[in-house]
């Protein structure tokens, strides 16, 4: 990756590495007390909090890439906390045509108050950030997920409590949400345990990090070994958006698949998270994600609650 010389006074969401320990927690936090709200205020999913702390902010929200959950997560908070928001499809745009990235980051930071961005590239995520004078939130690039992890935490957390010095085991590809989990279990103080084929294996670089940083990580390429007395086991789509190797990925990773066997040798209370979408028969079992350990829906609903106070910190509310 490119090293870009970020601005310092605007609070981009570009990585959950760039947020302090005390910062991941106060979002986790900020996020259960806003679900915790809108459950007592709201007869609807189109209400507006009454104190509609983002009223008069925008948020403009660009996809090169298609999108389910945070797309319509974060239409949906922005509307919820009284603000406006604009998506722009990669291919509507001049973008999409050959304009710049640092182009598109100027003229956008005169219409709105901060953009959300799903890019192709991370460096594409970075150099808006660069040129844009609105906070960037990353919402997913080729190397990492961080708001689809900060509600992996409070779905972790509303299940079992407290994520600090708990197992979390990966099994699958090592992929741009093993890597923004690796970064979290360093901020909220968890053991994280890998298990990749060596070719899938998750960066290098963000592994040492993770090392250096007091991170408590294995990775091996037994996912027996990853899940043993694991407190939650993970795995996402063996072909993310963008690769291009399907047929080899799914014979190398076939091994890795979260099955009932597999879910047995973890610890009998733990549970099942998936970012989705999932590929039921590939990554996981339809047992596994359909039955009992599995917090599927409540870990995609969280992404709505922890999209608004990501937006929030952004906005310094
Ligand atoms: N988990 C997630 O980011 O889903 P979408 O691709 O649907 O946004
Ligand atoms: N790893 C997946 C996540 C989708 C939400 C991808 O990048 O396609």
């Amino acid at each position: 990756m490119t090293d870009y010389k970020l601005k310092k006074d605007h609070r981009h969401f570009l990585d959950l590495i760039s947020l302090s320990k005390v910062e991941a927690r106060e979002i986790v936090d900020k996020a259960k007390a806003l679900k915790e709200a809108a459950k007592s205020i709201n007869q609807s999913k189109g209400f507006v909090h009454p104190e509609a702390p983002l009223e008069n902010q925008s948020l403009a929200m660009i996809f090169e890439k298609p999108s389910t959950r945070t797309r319509v997560s974060f239409e949906m908070a922005m509307h919820q906390l009284g603000g406006k928001s604009v998506v722009l499809q990669n291919h509507d745009m001049q973008l999409g045509r050959g304009e710049s990235v640092s182009d598109t980051a100027r003229v956008l930071s005169c219409f709105v108050d901060a953009i959300m961005l799903r890019a192709n590239s991370h460096d594409a995520l970075l150099e808006m950030a660069e040129h844009s004078n609105v906070p960037i939130i990353n919402a997913l690039t080729d190397f990492s997920h961080p708001c689809q992890i900060m509600a992996d935490i409070l779905t972790y957390e509303e299940h079992r409590g407290s994520i600090k010095g708990k197992k979390i085991a990966w099994s699958g590809d090592g992929n741009n949400v093993a890597i923004s989990w690796i970064h979290a279990s360093v901020l909220f103080d968890c053991e994280m345990a890998l298990a990749c084929p060596e070719e899938y294996s998750p960066l290098e670089q963000v592994v040492g990090w993770a090392k250096n940083n007091g991170g408590k990580i294995t990775i091996t390429d037994n996912p027996e070994e990853a899940v043993k007395d694991a407190d939650c086991v993970i795995t996402d789509t063996w072909i993310s958006m963008g690769d291009e190797d399907a047929d080899e990925r799914l014979n190398t990773l076939a091994p890795y698949q979260v099955s009932e066997d597999l879910m047995d040798r973890a610890k009998s209370s733990a549970i099942f998270m998936h970012c989705l979408p999932a590929h039921r028969g590939e990554e996981v079992s339809s047992e596994v994600i359909d039955g009992p350990q599995s917090v599927i829906w409540d870990e995609a609903e969280n992404r709505l609650h922890t999209q608004k106070a990501i937006l929030m910190w952004c906005f310094g509310k």
